[in-house]
């Protein structure tokens, strides 16, 4: 089937110079786009798509709204079961976020069953779909067994095919209720626990921090994923400074996520390697944690991704609209920034090249907001803007 959309008021394409691929402007004014099946077909004005008497099965008149690709959440946990709001109450009350809370989850996610865990991520992916999101990355972490690390990725892969192999996320609890044996976890991680999960996994990934893991840990993590053959990417630098984000620019990763404390050799060391810091505002927000400094890492040459982090603990929004109006307001991006951060940012996150951009031969997966321009994502924050979903050339919203 093919699809012309005519009647763009605004056109974000997400292309900028130096891009492979057909040249097309990054912003395009009264635009038309026409969709061919899964991929975006042409890309140009009204006017070009009328003298070259371009025709489709279906006409779409966006009625002078603005469209931006599809959102790339490159982090999400959304595969696990209980609430934690009464955490965030207390922390709202000036409780501390400690990544303890994760155990309650995890214990929850155990006792819930396959069909439970599906039917709550399939949820929040509907959630994220009503708010343009059109490609996840989804991880497992809050089974931190053998089995229900497995069956979590399980659920993963059915919903997704960016799926992420979290086993250490944080180390579980001994069998008496203690401290959990580190080295014996990361031995279980790295072993028969890989083994399970690596079938059904395309990256693997680590939280690098005090209380959880450390970096040569994490280096041991990732060393075995990458002979498993899954790509490698880092939870870094959320609590307070560390060595995970030059860790991750040493081992040339894909991306390193949270990024909140870094100090000048960390901003280097991302600019010179080319890992893109993926920036989590709502965990900021839902922690009282100080914002990530987009600005500075964007003045020196850092690739930047906005990503949701959604999680029942540090983060539960599964809005990248609300995570664009947290990174203008608190970050120092602009709001074609921080929307370009969402979208070929968290592409560039998950080495993805066909998603994030309205360019031909890429996926069609475009949003329709209900607003001028894509700047009312920020300028107009809490207001529920899409209008209309394309994912692989489908429309599935409305
Ligand atoms: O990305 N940082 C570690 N993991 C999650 C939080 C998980 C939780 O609190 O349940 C995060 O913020
Ligand atoms: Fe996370």
């Amino acid at each position: 089937m093919s699809v012309l959309v005519t009647g763009i008021g605004e056109l974000l394409t997400g292309r900028l110079p130096g891009d492979e691929g057909p040249e097309v402007p990054l912003l395009v004014e009264r635009a038309a786009v026409v969709l061919e099946r899964d991929r975006v077909a042409w890309v140009g004005t009204a006017e070009g798509a009328r003298s070259d008497g371009l025709a489709a099965d279906v006409h779409v008149d966006a009625g002078g709204r603005a469209v931006v690709p599809g959102f790339v959440d490159s982090h999400a946990h959304l595969v696990f079961a209980g609430d934690r709001s009464a955490e965030f109450t207390a922390r709202m009350a000036g409780e501390r976020y400690a990544a303890d809370g994760i155990r309650s989850t995890v214990a929850a996610t155990r006792a819930a069953s396959d069909e439970a865990l599906l039917a709550g991520a399939s949820r929040l992916v509907g959630e994220m779909l009503r708010q343009g999101t059109t490609t996840v990355e989804i991880k497992s972490g809050y089974g931190l067994t053998v089995r229900d690390e497995a069956r979590s990725l399980a659920v993963a892969r059915r919903l997704t095919e960016e799926t992420t192999y979290l086993g250490a996320h944080v180390v579980p609890d001994g069998p008496d209720g203690g401290a959990g044996d580190a080295a014996a976890y990361v031995d279980l991680v790295t072993g028969p626990m890989l083994e399970a999960c690596a079938p059904h996994a395309r990256w693997i990934d680590v939280f690098c921090e005090t209380g959880a893991f450390d970096v040569d840990q994490a280096r041991a993590v990732l060393a075995a994923g990458a002979a498993a053959g899954l790509g490698g990417r880092l939870h870094a630098n959320q609590l307070g400074p560390g060595p995970g984000v030059r860790l991750a620019c040493e081992l040339g990763l894909a991306a390193v996520d949270h990024c909140t404390y870094l100090d000048d050799a960390d901003v280097a060391a991302l600019a010179d390697a080319g890992t893109t810091a993926t920036l989590l505002p709502g965990v900021e927000f839902s922690t009282r944690q100080p914002y990530p400094d987009a600005r500075r890492l964007l003045d020196a040459g850092v690739h930047v991704a906005l990503a949701s982090d959604c999680n029942p603990g540090s983060s539960f929004t599964s809005s990248l609209p609300f995570c664009v109006a947290l990174a203008v307001r608190e970050m120092g991006m602009t709001p074609t920034e921080a929307v370009l951060a969402a979208t070929r940012g968290g592409a560039r996150a998950l080495a993805r090249d066909d998603v994030g951009r309205i360019v031909p031969g890429a996926r069609a997966d475009l949003v329709l907001l209900d607003a001028p321009s894509h700047a009312h994502l920020a300028y107009r924050p809490g207001v529920p803007l899409v209008a209309g979903v394309w994912q692989r050339g489908r429309p599935v919203l409305p």
